[in-house]
């Protein structure tokens, strides 16, 4: 054979966004076989029919590519029950984060300006910065974490935002902030898209999506997934609900083929056992009064708000509460340097078996 003449040349510039990106990391190696209280996923999976419809999967559906007008209509009649849908307002993703990527994608513009409230979702921030958008953020209110509306006026006048993200409830402070502030602020910014990231309102329960009229409200997106409720995180499934003409801009930037047909299958089974979801959330709420409650006696400080997840600012350091907390078999998040929540640690909520254990494992490591 004969010798390539291959030598050690430098790598091709990266886009210009892309070469100071900082990538999105976060520690979700080796998580298997550990009580899982680090990334706000389902914590005990997903429903019995779920998991049937994919080891009864056809073969056929592993060699034809995926077709997705059987979810969206699903989508239509049983997500939203009490709510219409034309087809064309959703769009199949692969995870809400593939939404959040198309969505900055399709609307993010270099040098205008991506609002959003801080702390947030981390996610948002490489996917504004990869099209070359200007960062702003607005720091939620006081130690309660309350929406900081005036002072998100005021950067709005202030930035003319592309786009602005709002997490509701927020992730990490559980923030939640009504239907009439969400359009009020659509209304007043007509030339911005606003994205409401509503993983966790079934936790609170209060979502703009069976009220809002995408033919009138033009400049909204939702997004929803079935990571947190249903237990697909492994599998991938999101949506994102907007304007007809806004669906088919965001689906310009997508593969025709990106959310695969085990996700399909698993998400079509999901969505026929509704009760499945509306039973494991009721479980979590449960378990998040019952720990709420034992934490009321501790003096240390806590948050707990529409989330299936609080935060709590430990005796000890979070590195060391962190640490302690995985050789017990429990995995936590460390916010240490976070900027507005520094020092705390962000704890995910299951059902109330685990955070029994939790607790007891807690109460151990973190005396004061
Ligand atoms: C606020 C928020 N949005 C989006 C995501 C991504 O969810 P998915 O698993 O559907 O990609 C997460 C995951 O933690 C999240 O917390």
């Amino acid at each position: 054979m004969s010798k390539l003449n291959q030598f050690n040349n430098s790598i091709p510039e990266p886009n210009e966004y892309i070469k100071s990106l900082k990538s999105y990391s976060a520690p979700l190696e080796n998580r298997r076989n550990l009580l899982r209280l680090d990334f706000n996923e389902n914590t005990i999976g997903p429903s019995q029919k779920v998991y049937n419809a994919i080891k009864n999967i056809k073969i056929n559906e592993i060699s034809i590519y995926p077709e997705y007008n059987l979810l969206k209509n699903k989508v239509c009649l049983e997500y939203h029950k009490n709510r219409n849908f034309d087809i064309n307002e959703i769009g199949i993703f692969n995870g809400a984060d593939a939404a959040i990527n198309a969505i900055c994608k399709a609307f993010g513009e270099k040098n205008k300006v991506f609002l959003t409230t801080n702390p947030t979702f981390g996610y948002y921030f490489p996917c504004a910065e990869m099209n070359g958008m200007i960062i702003k953020s607005c720091s939620y209110n006081g130690n309660n974490f309350t929406f900081p509306l005036e002072k998100f006026y005021e950067k709005i006048r202030l930035y003319n935002p592309k786009l602005i993200f709002i997490c509701n409830p927020n992730n990490p402070t559980g923030t939640v902030i009504s239907a009439e502030k969400i359009i009020e602020i659509a209304n007043k910014n007509k030339k911005s898209l606003i994205v409401i990231d509503e993983l966790y309102e079934k936790f609170y329960g209060d979502s703009l999506l069976p009220i809002i009229d995408f033919k009138k409200t033009k400049n909204i997106v939702i997004i929803h997934s079935l990571s947190k409720t249903a237990g697909l995180a492994g599998l991938r499934v999101g949506f994102a609900f907007s304007n007809e003409q806004i669906m088919k801009q965001i689906n310009k930037v997508t593969g025709p083929y990106d959310v695969n047909n085990f996700a399909v299958t698993a998400a079509n089974a999901a969505l026929d056992d509704q009760e499945y979801i509306d039973n494991y959330v009721s479980k979590v709420k449960e378990a998040r009064n019952w720990i709420k409650g034992k934490f009321e006696s501790l003096n240390i400080r806590k948050n707990f708000n529409g989330g299936n997840y609080f935060l709590i600012w430990p005796n000890q350091t979070p590195q060391v509460l962190e640490k302690g907390m995985k050789e017990n078999g429990i995995l936590i998040r460390n916010m240490q340097n976070k900027k507005d929540i520094d020092k705390s640690v962000r704890v995910s909520i299951g059902v109330i078996e685990q955070m029994k254990i939790f607790w007891k494992i807690y109460n151990k490591l973190d005396q004061p």
